[in-house]
């Protein structure tokens, strides 16, 4: 493609090809999944690697199903990853800006990337595009967005005031508009071909009819509304999201001092369909790189206007304080950790992914090799991204496989809920291990069934739970 590339005309925007900006754990998706819903998609990056890597059909990180995708579409010739960004804008109708918004150290997002992208847009304009922020921003950066696009494609060297790339004289020919994405990690393909609904910030009829028509193939309720509407709205579920699962921490821990049982709690709680039984896990924290962080971001947002949300504050808080609650209950249960063996199953922040991101599992281990415990680590996908943080090392030993982790361990510590380890054979775990201690940080496992494997159990808000009569699936009556 060269900077002669013609620009995409209103007439055929419904077939044109749409440009996703940054070929992360969000744009790669959503570029595949619009490719697989048959539109022609040009993925761009600046990391030229990544994009010889995805061309030659590596899709970076681990997600279900995606590699597949990848490699259906480089052949199908529907996605195209190319590394001129400016060349991807000028031959794109629809951008998507899906490039990172890391945090400053105020918890403030940074938006450093999502501005040099709005000034190569400017630089390329060339016929009307309709260019998408997806990746999670604070409120009022689409205005920011459109003004930075404005500015610098006026400034663009013969644009003379008027429409850059175009004939020269008409007006600027651009939208802006808001379409946060939704997609967990580990079924971010699940959620792009499935969403609960698809939320659309525009202010026109023109970008309205655009997102309208691209995302009809998807069968779903569509919000739409104003830009600020739908970037608040995306911080509102991530904060939401985020405030279930410290709101069952808490009661995880109450579960603990009176007698109950969290899981039949969150049972009998999420079965009320005004609550859901989602996101009521209750465990050693979130992580990641979406909660904590827009939860800061919010947090922030909210301070800046003005406005006391110190629920959120209390949110993270309450976070930050699992990593101590199950370290105390890992020292409780082994008196000392100086020297002991334990063996770490679960690596990744959550299951699905090989992300490790503000995963709480590296908080852990971080402690427990401070406490100068030995470690046998064992993910089944996060691996290689943990020994660039912890390498292998006297007290770090990276395993094949679970049971290796839990070979001579006086203890086991289960961080990440893989299904793997729900399919674990207990008898022989057990027999592999010297102290047969499992702590499990996210209430894989029956208490039942591991005792009676001859385990010390211990999990999150059950531990005191003395009942006559065990929760069980609901029954209807
Ligand atoms: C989250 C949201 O769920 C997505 O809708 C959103 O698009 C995404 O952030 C984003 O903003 O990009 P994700 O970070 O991939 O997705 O993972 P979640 O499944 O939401 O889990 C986040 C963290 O919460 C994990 O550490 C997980 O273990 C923890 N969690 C989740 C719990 O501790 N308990 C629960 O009940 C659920």
């Amino acid at each position: 493609m060269t900077s002669e590339d013609s620009a995409p005309q209103p007439s055929n925007l419904a077939d044109a090809p749409i440009t996703v900006l940054g070929l992360g754990h969000i744009g790669l998706p959503t570029a595949l999944g619009l490719a697989d819903l048959g539109r022609r998609v040009i993925g761009a990056d600046d990391d030229k690697q990544k994009i010889s890597r995805i061309r030659e059909g590596d899709p970076i990180f681990f997600e279900p199903g995606l590699a597949e995708l990848l490699d259906k579409h480089l052949r199908s010739g529907q996605f195209q990853p190319i590394e001129d960004v400016g060349a991807a804008v000028r031959n794109g109708s629809v951008i998507f800006i899906c490039v990172g918004t890391p945090q400053k150290p105020t918890g403030q997002a940074d938006l450093g990337q999502v501005e040099a992208v709005a000034r190569l847009v400017a630089r390329n304009l060339n016929g009307y595009k309709l260019i998408v922020e997806k990746s999670t921003v604070p409120a009022i950066t689409a205005q920011w967005l459109k003004r930075t696009i404005a500015r610098h494609s006026l400034a663009k060297p013969g644009a003379g005031g008027s429409r850059a790339g175009n004939s020269g004289d008409g007006p600027l020919d651009f939208d802006v508009a808001s379409n946060p994405e939704f997609l967990r990690e580990g079924k971010a393909l699940e959620d792009f071909f499935h969403p609960d609904r698809i939320v659309c910030g525009v202010e026109s009829d023109r970008a309205r009819a655009i997102l309208t028509q691209l995302y009809r193939p998807l069968n779903c309720p569509l919000v739409i509304t104003n830009i600020s509407t739908a970037e608040l709205i995306k911080h509102a579920a991530n904060a939401f999201l985020s405030m279930k699962i410290s709101f069952i921490n808490m009661v995880s821990d109450l579960c603990e001092k009176v007698g109950a049982d969290v899981t039949a709690v969150a049972q009998g709680v999420g079965l009320d369909s005004r609550i859901s039984p989602q996101f009521l896990q209750a465990g050693i924290g979130f992580g990641g790189y979406c909660f904590p962080k827009d939860l800061r971001a919010f947090i922030y947002l909210a301070q800046e206007h003005g406005v006391d949300f110190s629920l959120l504050q209390e949110v993270e808080r309450i976070n930050q304080r699992r990593v101590g609650i199950f370290l105390r209950k890992v020292q409780q249960a082994l008196w000392t950790l100086q020297g002991k063996t334990l063996g770490i199953l679960g690596l990744a922040f959550k299951a699905g992914t090989d992300d490790i991101r503000e995963a709480v599992s590296l908080k852990i281990i971080q402690a427990l090799l401070e406490e100068k415990s030995s470690l046998r680590l064992y993910d089944p996908q996060a691996m290689a991204n943990t020994q660039r943080v912890f390498p292998a090392g006297a007290n770090v030993t990276y395993c094949s496989s679970a049971y290796e982790a839990a070979r001579g361990a006086q203890a086991l510590l289960l961080l990440t809920e893989w299904d793997e380890f729900r399919q674990l054979d207990l008898g022989r775990v057990r027999e592999l291990m010297e102290v047969p201690v499992l702590v499990d940080g996210r209430n894989v496992f029956e208490p039942d069934a591991v005792q009676k494997a001859g385990f010390e159990y211990i999990s999150l808000g059950r531990d005191g739970a003395q009942m006559a009569v065990k929760a069980g699936p609901a029954l209807t009556v």
